[in-house]
């Protein structure tokens, strides 16, 4: 592979690629393959720069999960167009161009597409081409032609790429892909079936990131607790237990798990293992029955609630963050009473929720009876009322007790302040010496606000 222009062929850019610009859309797994692809172009000795302006690649890395993030994409895309764009008749001026790739969900869903949209576009690199970024960046610059890449490799494998939050915090993937087919959701689509990594190789990478001074890990997977050890058989509860014995691990956290597969074995790591965050992201979507049986969820709104009493009652301080979907097609106005009242009843601690959108190809992209943007509209401005009475209520109830906190740095409002986040994953602000960044501070909550807690070490 060569980043030298050849001679008789006219590159891009002219010259040799030293720089890339990522513009990153959608969820953690987005922000990963992001790293992954910085990770792979370093190699080649090429680094990151702040702004497009100064890059010779330019990487935008797309969402598709609802209609909004796929058409920032697409408007990202267009600020691009070498033609047009401000910034790109400045590279005009250096008698440079930037090489344009379009990469991850929206790349893998519409592959050519987009090179008719956008003929400026070099490269379209689908979810699981994002390891071959590098050869692919250099045939394009080399040939001076399009490429589109959006195979799904029979043998994918997921590559060791840890993510570190910041020095003491990581992210480690442990599945990657969706089988659940939820009638709404394009992720099994475009991020391909599941398939989960071999504990060894999850093993040894968390070894190695506690060695190098990080404390807490978030396994990271689209639907983690359905993970299976491809050799062994190993299920999710016994990867949590085996990361616990980890010589140095502080604590133990998971995005995102499904509801259906939450077992009893997982409930039981919550009562046996003090490392595990007292906190679960379990998205509900809805709290209709026939609502969850038409988005194909596979539980039922009781054994949600039952599912999160049990949990809470072997780990009495566990917060609780879901996931929630208003007018999904045939959804009715009790439909949707029945989702405020599971709000309630759970007593969830904190949501995202969005409206519906419909994605093509999935199932409930065909079924009728659609709710009108304006009901919508209505109904999450409702939903999003009431989560903030419901974070309100949950954070007073923190005040006066104290929690242990994972001090990760100074106050972003206040420098004099140090900021982390609690066992419950809530952010936390306390006065404290600056030589405790880092290390595990008690905290007695002095005051709660709608997004933070704020108190003195102790
Ligand atoms: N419309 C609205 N929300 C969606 N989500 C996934 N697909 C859609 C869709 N088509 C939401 C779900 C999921 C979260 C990551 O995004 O709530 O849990
Ligand atoms: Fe989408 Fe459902 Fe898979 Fe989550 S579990 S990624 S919502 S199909």
């Amino acid at each position: 592979m060569s980043f030298e222009k050849s001679k008789n062929v006219e590159g891009k850019s002219g010259g040799r690629l030293k720089s890339v610009y990522f513009r990153t859309f959608g969820c953690q797994m987005n922000v990963h393959d992001t790293e992954r692809m910085l990770g792979v172009l370093k190699k080649e000795g090429i680094v990151a720069v702040d702004s497009p302006s100064d890059a010779d690649i330019i990487i935008i890395n797309t969402c598709s999960v609802r209609e909004k993030p796929e058409e920032k994409t697409y408007s990202e895309i267009g600020r691009y167009n070498f033609g047009n764009s401000k910034y790109n008749s400045h590279l005009r001026k250096k008698g440079k161009r930037p090489i344009i790739a379009v990469t991850g969900c929206v790349a893998q869903q519409r592959g050519d597409e987009i090179l008719k949209r956008f003929p400026y576009v070099d490269l379209v690199v689908g979810t699981q081409n994002i390891g071959q970024i590098s050869e692919l960046v250099s045939e394009t610059f080399l040939t001076g032609r399009p490429i589109v890449k959006t195979e799904f490799p029979n043998n994918l494998q997921i590559e060791s790429f840890p993510r570190k939050q910041n020095i003491y915090t990581s992210f480690v993937t442990i599945t990657q892909g969706c089988n659940n087919f939820c009638s709404y959701c394009i992720v099994p689509y475009v991020r391909g079936r599941e398939i989960s990594r071999p504990i060894d190789d999850i093993l040894n990478e968390i070894e190695t990131l506690i060695e190098g001074g990080i404390v807490e890990i978030t396994l990271l997977g689209q639907n983690v607790n359905s993970y299976h050890d491809p050799n062994e058989g190993i299920d999710f509860p016994e990867l949590i237990r085996q990361v616990s014995t980890i010589d140095g691990i502080y604590r133990i956290r998971f995005v995102t798990s499904h509801p259906k597969d939450l077992s009893h074995e997982l409930i039981s790591c919550f009562r046996d293992i003090e490392k595990l965050s007292s906190h679960i992201h379990l998205p509900i979507q809805s709290g209709s029955d026939r609502i969850l049986e038409s988005m194909n969820r596979g539980y039922k709104r009781a054994e949600y609630i039952e599912m999160i009493a049990r949990l809470r009652s072997v780990r009495t301080d566990l917060s609780v963050t879901t996931d929630i979907i208003v007018g999904f097609p045939g959804e009715s106005v009790s439909d949707f009473e029945d989702t405020l009242s599971v709000m309630e009843e759970v007593e969830v601690d904190n949501s995202f929720s969005f409206k519906y959108s419909q994605r093509p190809g999935t199932a409930a992209a065909n079924f009728d009876d659609v709710v009108s943007l304006e009901d919508k509209s209505e109904r999450l401005e409702k939903v999003q009322d009431l989560q903030r009475r419901l974070t309100m209520k949950s954070n007073n109830n923190n005040v006066n007790s104290t929690y242990d906190v994972l001090a990760t740095g100074q106050s972003a409002k206040d420098p004099k302040e140090i900021t982390g986040r609690s066992d419950q994953n809530k952010i936390v602000n306390f006065k404290g010496e600056e030589n405790t960044i880092g290390s595990v501070v008690p905290v007695k909550i002095k005051k709660a606000h709608n997004n933070s807690l704020w108190g003195e070490a102790i």
